[in-house]
């Protein structure tokens, strides 16, 4: 008799303890009870054609499987939005993070509270500081400053070229190495910057701002925006007031429907491909959440479309 109650207590206290363990979710290390994967997507704006683009990227590739579900969060260019969002990511448990960040140095606590928190973080595009994260995928924006700067030299070098620099987010990366890339490459030319501002990657900043450039100087040869929108919003400016016959534009994006088109139409000289990345975060986000490992960095191509190779699909760059 006694050693039946034994056996009954053993039997109770099993119950309870593996009752417990599922309740907690621990019964299911790898995905949810219902064997789907949940995706929290951090964007930190989806005010530009890339943005919407990338989470379009993100939408397509998560859709081709049955096992993941997105959840997107727009930040609509607010840091503390954005930081509120990951910590709403982080409290609902979702399985995985993958975040775009406005600036580095503001997310990336929020990241590294999440990786605390045990969810796998991917950082796509823009960096965080440190190393705190699973996996950053992005292209290599010194590389596409460099060309940028080298096409400058190229095609312009030898003539004293005076250019106007329409920056991207200063305390962003890309805006950091874009510039860096440029400047590296006009070393020892006679290529002369006579103008730069911080546009924040925006169209309007970037049309005002060249406003200024032109009242203030008689000759420019080109301006280099640090994407397609800053460098739309320049022409546009030398357009209102009968200039962009004199002056040559390149950017740095090369959406099919944005630069690329601009290129087609003779608006822009040149623009340099900036992979969203969107879909190989998903490949790669999957091989995280089924326990493989993956590589700390990928680095993204990029591809140079000018009038003469555009029809063709641009070229690839070194
Ligand atoms: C969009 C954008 C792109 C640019 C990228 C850099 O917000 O400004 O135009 O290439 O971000 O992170």
């Amino acid at each position: 008799m006694k050693k039946l109650k034994v056996a009954i207590a053993v039997l109770l206290m099993g119950m309870i303890i593996s009752t417990a363990l599922f309740a907690n979710g621990q019964s299911d290390s790898t995905s949810g009870d219902d064997g789907i994967f949940t995706i929290g997507m951090s964007q930190c704006n989806l005010g530009e054609p890339w943005r919407v683009q990338m989470n379009a990227d993100v939408k397509a590739e998560a859709e081709k499987h049955a096992n993941i579900k997105m959840v997107f969060k727009d930040a609509q260019n607010d840091t503390l939005k954005q930081r509120a969002h990951v910590e709403e990511f982080v409290s609902a448990e979702v399985d995985l993070l993958i975040i775009s960040p406005k600036e580095a140095q503001p997310l990336t606590e929020p990241v590294a509270q999440a990786m605390a928190a045990g969810i796998p973080v991917i950082v796509l595009d823009r960096a965080v500081m440190g190393d705190n994260y699973t996996q950053f995928i992005g292209a290599d924006n010194v590389i596409i400053g460099k060309a940028a700067g080298e096409w400058v030299v190229e095609n312009f070098g030898g003539k004293g070229a005076k250019v106007v620099e329409l920056m991207g987010l200063q305390t962003s990366p890309p805006g950091q190495d874009r510039h860096n890339g440029f400047t590296e490459a006009l070393k020892g030319s006679d290529v002369e910057v006579i103008f730069e501002a911080d546009v924040k990657w925006l169209e309007p900043n970037a049309r005002k701002e060249m406003e200024s450039a032109l009242s203030r100087f008689d000759d420019i040869d080109l301006v280099y925006g640090h994407n397609d929108p800053a460098t739309h919003g320049a022409y546009l400016a030398a357009k209102a007031v009968g200039r962009e016959g004199e002056i040559s534009f390149i950017g740095i994006d090369a959406l099919p429907h944005e630069g690329v088109a601009y290129v087609k139409d003779g608006i822009l000289n040149a623009t340099f491909q900036y992979p969203t990345g969107g879909d190989i975060a998903i490949q790669q986000a999957l091989l995280i959440l089924n326990g493989e490992s993956v590589d700390k960095k990928i680095t993204l191509g990029s591809r140079l479309f000018t009038a003469d190779n555009v029809d063709a699909g641009g070229v690839p760059l070194n």
